[in-house]
């Protein structure tokens, strides 16, 4: 094991708030593969493990992308790779602990062969606490990277090898809208597409803006550029992401906002537009009004809630109250009949009276939810809500947790009900692992359904008339065209 270690940057969260409004950089970046590494990956295999959003799934076709383009070729099997790389999320401790738990692991993996190089990459590298522990306990991990500098792997690999050192490079900046080439991609019919990078909202309880930085648009010419590519490789879904999808266009506003370029790539013409996370702070109707027009955009929106008390929505700063997000729930349903909305919410916040949690669930009946991903709140390190006094029992959280679970499953229930005997356009993803003939896909509106057909239609948008609903799937029959 390398036993040298090479500090370039560390994190610091001081730094990380820093949101002093500097010019934001453009960059073109070079990539080159120095000799020492082209030599070494010759022959050589990567295996890359991704946790969290699809901010990190996409940061890993990047970097796979450059990996390959060093001549390394993707492995699935871990325990042959040559180069491991985990991209990882902080967004809540139980994240954190498995990905330490295969770190731990990895190590028999690094005795039995001393050339593996393992790299850490992503939002947990990103904490102070994260790199002081892998500096000191874990000595198997070699390369320690970031957010902000994936483009740079390529060098870090190198100094690996030449300096034979381990190396530290994460950095605490709001960071730069940085243009990789190099990409390669996991899926060849359905591409996410980053519009917006970093977070500005600063909800009290959040990691991410402390791990991704400030808010920073890509210009329009080059997202346009990327849908196009998707487009003509035959792609029938674009994803456009960022952390706050509706601030698209705030730091550069010669690009327009962001209802203006849903509706450029919806002229397109990709088969499908969908596009994640919404706040609904940002949310305006002109943005509703663009995803009413469009055919291809579909009509699903994710739009975290959170909370339905206003007390707790204010002391998790999210800048609006249960009656302005109800006003724009019932003004997209007004526009949008046929409208899907999700959401996320948080149980157990700090000091959570049982009155607060009530009004949350007042709030999941009221809406009507498509569907729901529910956390117990989780202490992030550095964040304002981790000193907030929490009075509230760890057992009553689970309670109040489980109870949450049955209203949002109820409300996903009956929406998946519903569709019980229509016909829905289904985006074929792939078969059934024990049965090829078993199909699986995704309606319009997000739900996922499983259906008997021939493998030939994966990657195809089928029609499929829904027979049966469980709570997240529906059963379907393929009606032929
Ligand atoms: N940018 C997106 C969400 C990113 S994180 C948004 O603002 O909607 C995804 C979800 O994780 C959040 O919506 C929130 O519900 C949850 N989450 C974030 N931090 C958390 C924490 N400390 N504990 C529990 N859940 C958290
Ligand atoms: Fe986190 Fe809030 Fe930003 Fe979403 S909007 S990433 S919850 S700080
Ligand atoms: Fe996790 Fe980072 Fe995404 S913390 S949720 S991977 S932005």
């Amino acid at each position: 094991m390398n036993k040298d270690l090479k500090i370039i940057a560390t994190p610091d969260m001081r730094s990380a708030r820093d949101r002093r409004k500097k010019p934001i950089e453009l960059v073109y970046p070079e990539i080159e593969v120095s000799h020492a590494l082209r030599e070494f990956a010759r022959g050589k295999t990567f295996y890359l493990r991704t946790y969290g959003c699809q901010a990190n799934v996409r940061d890993s076709e990047n970097l796979a992308g450059l990996l390959e383009y060093a001549g390394f070729t993707y492995t699935n099997i871990l325990e042959k790779a040559d180069v491991i790389f985990l991209n990882t999320c902080a967004i809540r401790e139980n994240a954190e602990d498995k990905v330490f738990g295969e770190i731990g692991s990895l190590k028999a993996l690094k005795v039995e062969n001393p050339n593996l190089i393992i790299g850490l990459g992503g939002c947990m590298p990103q904490q102070e606490h994260v790199v002081t522990s892998v500096k000191t306990k874990y000595p198997q991990v070699d390369i320690v990277f970031g957010t902000h500098n994936i483009h740079k792997i390529l060098d870090l690999m190198t100094t690996v090898i030449e300096e034979k050192t381990r190396v530290i490079d994460v950095e605490s900046i709001q960071g730069s809208v940085i243009e990789t080439p190099l990409v390669r991609r996991l899926d060849d019919k359905k591409a996410y597409v980053n519009i917006i990078y970093g977070c500005d909202k600063f909800c009290t309880y959040c990691i991410v803006p402390y791990t991704r930085g400030r808010e920073r648009s890509r210009t329009k010419a080059d997202i346009i550029a990327e849908c196009q590519i998707l487009i003509d490789a035959g792609y029938q879904e674009i994803t456009l992401l960022g952390q706050n999808v509706n601030a698209y266009g705030k730091d550069r506003p010669a690009e327009g906002d962001f209802a203006d370029l849903l509706r450029e790539v919806a002229k397109l013409g990709i088969p499908r537009l969908r596009f994640v996370t919404s706040h609904p702070w940002d949310f305006t109707s002109q943005m509703i009004d663009v995803i009413a027009s469009y055919p291809n955009i579909m009509k699903a929106i994710h739009l975290p809630v959170q909370s339905g008390s206003d007390e707790i929505l204010r002391r998790m700063g999210r800048r609006y109250s249960r009656e302005h997000y109800l006003k724009l729930v019932a003004e997209m349903r007004a526009k949008i009949p046929d409208i899907a909305i999700t959401t996320d919410i948080i149980v157990g916040f700090p000091g959570e009276t049982k009155e607060q949690f009530e009004e949350t669930l007042t709030l999941v009946d009221a809406v009507h939810y498509d569907g729901a991903f529910t956390f117990i709140y989780s202490p992030r390190m550095g964040t304002p809500a981790a000193k907030m006094i929490d009075d509230v029992t760890a057992e009553e959280k689970h309670e109040r947790y489980e109870r949450l679970i049955q209203h949002t499953e109820a409300s996903t229930t009956a929406s998946s009900l519903k569709m019980v005997g229509g016909t829905y356009a289904v985006l074929v993803d792939g078969v059934s692992k024990r049965n090829k003939n078993r199909l699986s896909g995704y309606t319009e509106n997000g739900k996922l359904v499983h259906f008997v057909g021939e493998p030939a239609l994966v990657g195809q948008i089928v029609q499929v008339k829904i027979i049966d609903s469980k709570v997240y799937s529906l059963q379907g029959e393929y009606v032929r065209a």
